[in-house]
């Protein structure tokens, strides 16, 4: 029974190590035991380093977590101590509200002086139009379609540097200077007159005139243009407010003429009159 046995496993074993006596089978036995033991102890070494790392690792995530959640801590702190101790509930009310009026204001003041414009001259209106008519203005496409509107674009500009929504803008001067040969005291503000560099003959040729391809041909002096304002305080929303003043044009102009109701009676800068427009619906 037993030899049985052992001739069955040898035929088992033999296609695996050949025909050996069993002295060799017991040491080749040990070999891959021991082999095999080595590479255990190897992986269990890899093993320990890699949790170790992670242990680290994990370690240094939750200080850095702890650092950041500290600093947000005393950033909301900061912030709160910002708005009510260096600007009061009101004034920051106030400060919403103006940036708010100024966003829409000056945007709607240079799509309604633009068409006032427009009504003064028909034929750069009906080039304006024709423009418009062949720019598509699905809402998939209108946004990168915008620059082809290259003729409209120098209308407002034309029609902001006469007629700038924001006139003059304002800073007040921390250092007493000299410009120009004046002195500019400490502490006083100094409002600069965007409405007249706009109109300085040195800078502009027939500078009262509406002339839209100026800005096309003629060179335009450095800081001699600036209806958005100059400087590190230049108006944050000019990206903005061409992308609305375009679009509101030129749906307006594909579809509509404009001409002027009542005659107004213009005072400096601004209009004393409101600016009363007809409204016809084009028919192609
Ligand atoms: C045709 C439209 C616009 C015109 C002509 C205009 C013009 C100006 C001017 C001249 C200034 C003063 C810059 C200076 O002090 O040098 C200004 C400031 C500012 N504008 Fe506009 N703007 C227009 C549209 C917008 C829009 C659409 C927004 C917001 C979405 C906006 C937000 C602001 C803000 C927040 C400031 C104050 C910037 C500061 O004091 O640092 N503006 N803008």
């Amino acid at each position: 029974m037993l030899q049985t046995r052992a001739s069955q496993l040898s035929t088992l074993i033999e296609p695996m190590v050949g025909k050996h006596n069993t002295q060799t089978l017991e040491s080749e036995k040990a070999k891959i035991i021991r082999s095999t033991l080595e590479k255990v102890e190897h992986t269990d070494k890899s093993l320990r380093s890699v949790i170790k790392h992670t242990q680290h690792f994990i370690k240094d995530l939750t200080t850095k977590k702890d650092q950041i959640m500290q600093t947000q801590k005393e950033l909301l702190k900061l912030s709160k101590t910002v708005i009510s101790e260096v600007i009061s509930g009101k004034e920051f009310a106030n400060m919403s509200a103006s940036n708010f009026r100024h966003h829409y204001e000056t945007t709607a003041i240079a799509i309604s002086r633009t068409l006032f414009m427009l009504t003064q001259q028909s034929t750069i209106q009906v080039k304006c139009q024709a423009e418009a008519d062949k720019i598509q203005t699905n809402e998939n496409t209108i946004l990168q379609n915008l620059d082809s509107a290259e003729y409209i674009t120098n209308v407002v500009k034309e029609t902001m540097r006469l007629y700038p929504p924001t006139p003059f803008a304002a800073r007040l001067v921390q250092e007493t200077a000299i410009v120009g040969g004046y002195e500019l005291p400490k502490n006083s503000t100094l409002l600069y007159p965007i409405f007249s560099i706009h109109q300085n003959k040195k800078y502009w040729e027939n500078s009262c005139e509406f002339i839209p391809e100026r800005f096309s041909k003629q060179t335009i002096y450095p800081l001699s243009y600036c209806p958005f304002g100059l400087g590190e305080r230049v108006c944050p929303g000019s990206h903005l407010a061409w992308v609305e003043i375009k679009i509101i044009l030129i749906l307006l102009l594909k579809n509509f003429t404009f001409t002027l109701s009542t005659p107004i009676s213009e005072s400096f800068i601004w209009t004393k009159d409101d600016i009363l427009l007809k409204i016809r619906k084009r028919t192609f």
